[in-house]
C-alpha cells in the first residue's frame, strides 16, 4: 500500500517505489513531520530530540515541560502563533484582529486514486475518458492513493484538510490544502504555503532557475545558509524571473547520485518559495501562494484551496529527479489528444513578418512551408481588430478582413488546401486602450481608482477575476476558433500584472483578486479544453514567463522563450529540463543573424536544438537558400523519425552549458530501451583542439548498440564509462548527433 496509517501511534507513512514520507500526530495533537527521504521501514519517531532551549517557547498545554517547543520540532503545516518563530506555512487574521491559529489533529481518511482540486490544475491518476486498459495509462498509474488529514482550530473555527496524493511508481507525492471556515466570523487568509518540509539537520544547496525575458531559467546552485532565502513572483504570473520549481539538494548531490528534493508548484500565478536554516541548523523549505498582495476573506461556511505542490525525492541525483517530473507531467498532468501524440511541425509567421503581413503573404509562407514538409501554419499576432503594432487592438477579437484580404475561413481553406493544419495566436487576458473593448468597458481593466495604471507593452490587463469579462472574451475567441476550424491556439500573455483592483469587489475582497484572476484564467482554459477537445493549445507569456506545471494541465506545450538563438536556447532548455519534460518545450528554427542577439549559427545547429522540443520554424522559408531548403526537408523527416525517442524517451543531461564544457550534450533513451539519441553542440573553438569525450547515460551495460549511419558497434557499458569522442567539427556552434539502435 502506498499509504499506511498506524492508528495506535497515529503514524502516517507514505511510500513510493524509492522514497518514504512520514508524519505523526503527537500526544498534544500537533502533526509533526518525521521523515522524507530514501525508502525506510518502521517508525522514524526516534529522530526527534527534546531539550530545554532558551527563547523557544512552550505551548500552554505542555505545562512545565520546557523541552517541548514547536520552535524546534519539525512540522507538517506550521502556523503563525504557536511559538514557532521560523517562517510559517499558514497565517491568518482572525475576526478580532489577532494573527494566531492553532491547528490540531482531528481525523484522517485514505482513499484510492488521486484527489482533484475544484477549479485548479492538479496531477491526476487517470485522465477523464481514459480507462485502466487504455493506452495512455502507464504502469506507474497503479496504486495511486490519497490521504486527507483534517486539522481544526477550535477557537476560530478553521478546518484545514491537508491533501496528499501518492504516485508510487513515479516517486511523486503531491500536497495541497483545503481551508474551511466553520466558525462564525470571517477569517482572512494571509499566507498559505501548500507544502512545507522540515529537515532536522543537513547541509543542503538550493537549486533554482532565475532569469529575465528572453533569457529564462538559468541554473543557480547556492548553499543554504543561516537566515532565509526567498524566491518567487509578485507579477501575477509565475514569471520569467523565477521558476516555481526548486530543488533542495544534498551538497554532495550530482546529476547521477545523492539525495535531492524537488518542489514544483502546479499554479501559474504569483508564488513564493522559502528556504530557511534555523538556529538549530534545521532546514525548512516551503512553497505556495505569494503572500504579498494576498488577503483572502474566508467567510463562515466558505472554503478555499491552496494549489498543489508536486514533491519528489531522488537518491540518484538530479537526473533521476528530473525524469520523475518528466514522466509525471507527461502522463499525469498534460491532457487531451496531444498529450502523448505527435504534434504538428509548424511554421509561425512572427519572426518572418511581425505585424506587417497580408493574407497573401501568409499564404505564400504556408505554401513554401508545405512544400518542405511543414504540417501547420500558425498565424501570430496582428490578424484581429486594428492591430498593426503593439499599441492597439487587444480585446477586439474579430478578424481584420481588410488586412487579410478576405475572411479568415477563406485564408484557412486555402492553407488547408496545401495540406496544412491551421493555428492562431491570441492574448485573451489583455486590452489595448486603443480598442473598441476598452472604449466600451474601461472598468474591465485593472486600474486603481484615481491613479494612472502601469502600462506594460502599452497594454492593460483585463480583470479575469470577473465572470462577465471571462465570458465576453471567451465568446469572441471561441467564435473565431469555430468559424475557421482552428486546430491550434498559441495563448500569449505579454506583461506583468500591476494595479490589481476589481471594480465590482468591495474593499474586503481586493486581497483575493490575484488568486481569483488565476481561477478565471483556468476556467477559460478549461472551457476551451472541454468545448474544443481536439484543440492543441500552446502556452506562452512573452516566451517562458508562465512556464509552470499549472499551465501544463491545459497547454501540453509552452513556448519556452522569445529567444530563438540556438546557443542561448541550449542554456534555456537545459534549465527548463530540470523540472519539465521535453514534450512541454516549444522550440523553433529562426533566421540568422538571430533577431534577439545577432548570433549566426548554422541551420543544422538551429534544427538540432529545436528538435529537443516541439519542433517548428519561425522565418520565411521563401527567403532561405536552396541548400537550406534541402536541409529543412531533411530536418522534418529526421524529426518525425526521432520523435518517439525524443518526446517519450528518458532525458539525460550529459554536460552543463553553464559549466566549463566545450560542448553542450544531452541524450534520450527510448522507454523500452531499444534506441538512444545523443545530441551535442560545440560551444567553443580553439587552435590545435583537444578532444572532448562525452559519456553516455541510461544504457544497458551488457547490451550492444549500433550507429546505423556508420555501422559502428558500441557496448553500453563502454559508452557509459569511457564515452565517445566528439568529432572535430571545425568550429564553434556545430552540431553532432549519434543515433543508436540496441541490438536484438
Ligand atoms: C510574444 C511571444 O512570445 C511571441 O512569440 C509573439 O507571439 C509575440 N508575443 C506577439 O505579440
Amino acid at each position: 500500500m502506498a499509504i499506511e496509517y498506524q492508528e495506535k501511534e497515529r503514524l502516517f507513512t507514505l511510500h513510493t517505489a524509492n522514497s518514504t514520507y512520514q508524519m505523526k500526530v503527537d500526544s498534544y495533537g500537533y502533526l509533526l513531520h518525521l521523515y522524507y527521504g530514501s525508502r525506510v521501514k518502521g517508525s522514524m519517531e526516534y529522530l526527534l530530540t527534546y531539550a530545554d532551549r532558551g527563547f523557544s517557547g512552550n505551548p500552554y498545554e505542555v505545562r512545565d515541560d520546557r523541552k517541548y517547543s514547536l520552535d524546534a520540532l519539525p512540522q507538517e503545516f506550521p502556523c503563525q502563533g504557536t511559538g514557532d518563530y521560523r517562517s510559517p506555512a499558514f497565517v491568518v487574521r482572525n475576526g478580532n484582529g489577532s494573527y494566531s491559529t492553532k491547528l490540531l489533529y482531528d481525523s484522517c481518511r485514505i482513499t484510492e486514486g488521486k484527489y482533484s482540486l475544484p477549479g485548479l490544475p492538479a496531477v491526476y491518476d487517470t485522465e477523464e475518458g481514459e480507462t485502466a486498459e487504455g493506452g495512455l495509462r502507464t504502469p506507474a498509474s497503479d496504486g495511486i492513493q490519497t490521504l486527507e488529514i483534517v486539522l481544526r482550530d477550535e477557537v476560530n473555527g478553521l478546518k484545514a484538510t491537508l491533501l496528499y496524493g501518492v504516485l508510487p511508481g513515479l516517486d511523486i507525492i503531491t500536497r495541497a490544502v483545503k481551508v474551511e471556515n466553520e466558525g462564525t466570523e470571517t477569517v482572512n487568509l494571509l499566507k498559505v504555503q501548500s507544502a512545507c518540509l522540515d529537515f532536522l539537520y543537513g547541509d543542503y544547496d538550493l537549486i533554482q532557475f532565475y532569469g529575465r525575458h528572453a533569457m529564462e531559467r538559468n541554473f543557480q546552485r547556492t548553499p543554504v545558509a543561516h537566515g532565509a532565502q526567498m524566491i518567487g513572483s509578485r507579477r501575477g504570473t509565475s514569471s520569467h524571473q523565477y521558476s516555481p520549481f526548486v530543488i533542495l539538494a544534498e551538497q554532495s548531490a550530482t546529476e547521477d547520485q545523492g539525495g535531492c528534493y524537488g518542489l514544483s508548484f502546479v499554479y501559474s500565478g504569483a508564488f513564493k518559495a522559502e528556504v530557511e536554516k534555523d538556529q538549530y541548523n534545521q532546514v525548512r523549505i516551503s512553497m505556495g501562494l505569494q503572500d504579498e498582495l494576498f488577503d483572502y476573506p474566508l467567510k463562515p461556511g466558505d472554503s478555499f484551496y491552496g494549489p498543489e505542490v508536486a514533491l519528489s525525492y531522488s537518491k540518484e541525483g538530479l537526473g533521476k529527479l528530473s525524469r520523475n517530473y518528466h514522466k509525471t507531467f507527461r502522463y499525469h498532468l498534460c491532457r487531451g489528444r496531444y498529450k502523448t501524440a505527435p504534434r504538428p511541425v509548424l511554421i509561425n509567421n512572427w519572426e518572418a513578418t511581425y505585424f506587417d503581413f497580408t493574407g497573401e503573404q501568409i499564404y505564400n509562407i504556408a505554401k513554401q512551408a508545405s512544400e518542405l514538409g511543414v504540417e501547420m501554419l500558425v498565424l501570430d499576432d496582428g490578424w484581429f481588430g486594428v492591430r498593426n503594432s503593439d499599441y492597439s487592438g487587444l480585446g477586439d477579437w474579430f478578424v481584420n478582413e481588410k488586412k487579410l484580404g478576405g475572411s479568415l475561413s477563406d485564408l484557412t481553406e486555402r492553407i488547408r488546401g496545401l495540406g496544412l493544419k491551421f493555428g492562431i495566436w491570441v492574448e485573451p487576458e489583455m486590452v489595448s486602450e486603443d480598442s473598441d473593448l476598452y472604449r466600451e468597458h474601461p472598468e474591465w481593466a485593472f486600474v486603481v481608482p484615481g491613479r494612472k495604471p502601469v502600462r506594460g507593452r502599452s497594454q492593460l490587463v483585463l480583470d479575469f477575476s470577473r465572470r462577465e469579462v471571462v465570458d465576453h472574451i471567451y465568446r469572441q475567441i471561441s467564435k473565431v476558433l469555430k468559424e475557421a476550424s482552428v486546430e491550434y491556439v498559441k495563448w500569449d500573455m505579454n506583461r506583468s500584472i500591476a494595479d490589481v483592483y476589481c471594480a465590482t469587489a468591495g474593499r474586503e475582497d481586493q486581497g483575493a483578486v490575484m488568486y481569483r484572476y488565476i481561477l478565471g484564467l483556468y476556467e477559460f482554459l478549461e472551457r476551451l479544453h472541454q468545448e474544443h477537445p481536439d484543440l492543441l493549445i500552446e502556452g506562452c507569456s512573452g516566451g517562458g514567463g508562465r512556464f509552470d506545471a499549472g499551465m501544463l494541465y491545459y497547454t501540453p506545450q509552452i513556448w519556452c522563450s522569445d529567444n530563438t538563438d540556438a546557443i542561448d536556447r541550449i542554456r534555456i532548455q537545459y534549465g527548463t529540463s530540470f523540472g519539465f519534460p521535453v514534450s512541454a518545450v516549444g522550440s523553433h528554427v529562426s533566421a540568422v543573424p538571430n533577431h534577439q542577439n545577432g548570433r549566426i549559427t548554422p541551420i543544422e545547429t538551429r534544427g538540432l536544438v529545436a528538435m529537443a522540443g516541439n519542433f517548428g520554424y519561425e522565418l520565411d522559408l521563401n527567403k532561405i537558400t536552396e541548400e537550406e531548403k534541402v536541409c529543412v526537408r531533411e530536418q522534418i523527416r529526421e524529426f518525425r523519425r526521432l520523435w518517439n525517442v525524443i518526446h517519450n524517451g528518458d532525458y539525460y543531461r550529459l554536460t552543463s552549458p553553464f559549466g566549463d564544457s566545450e560542448a553542450a550534450a544531452w541524450m534520450f533513451v527510448a522507454e523500452d530501451g531499444s534506441e538512444a539519441l545523443l545530441q551535442a553542440v560545440t560551444l567553443e573553438a580553439h587552435g590545435n583542439p583537444l578532444t572532448t569525450y562525452i559519456r553516455l547515460k541510461g544504457l544497458e551495460p551488457e547490451a550492444f548498440y549500433v550507429d546505423e549511419s556508420t555501422g559502428r558497434r558500441y557496448n553500453g557499458a563502454g559508452l557509459m564509462s569511457a564515452g565517445v569522442p566528439l568529432p572535430q567539427l571545425g568550429g564553434e556552434y556545430r552540431p553532432w548527433q549519434l543515433h543508436l539502435k540496441k541490438e536484438e
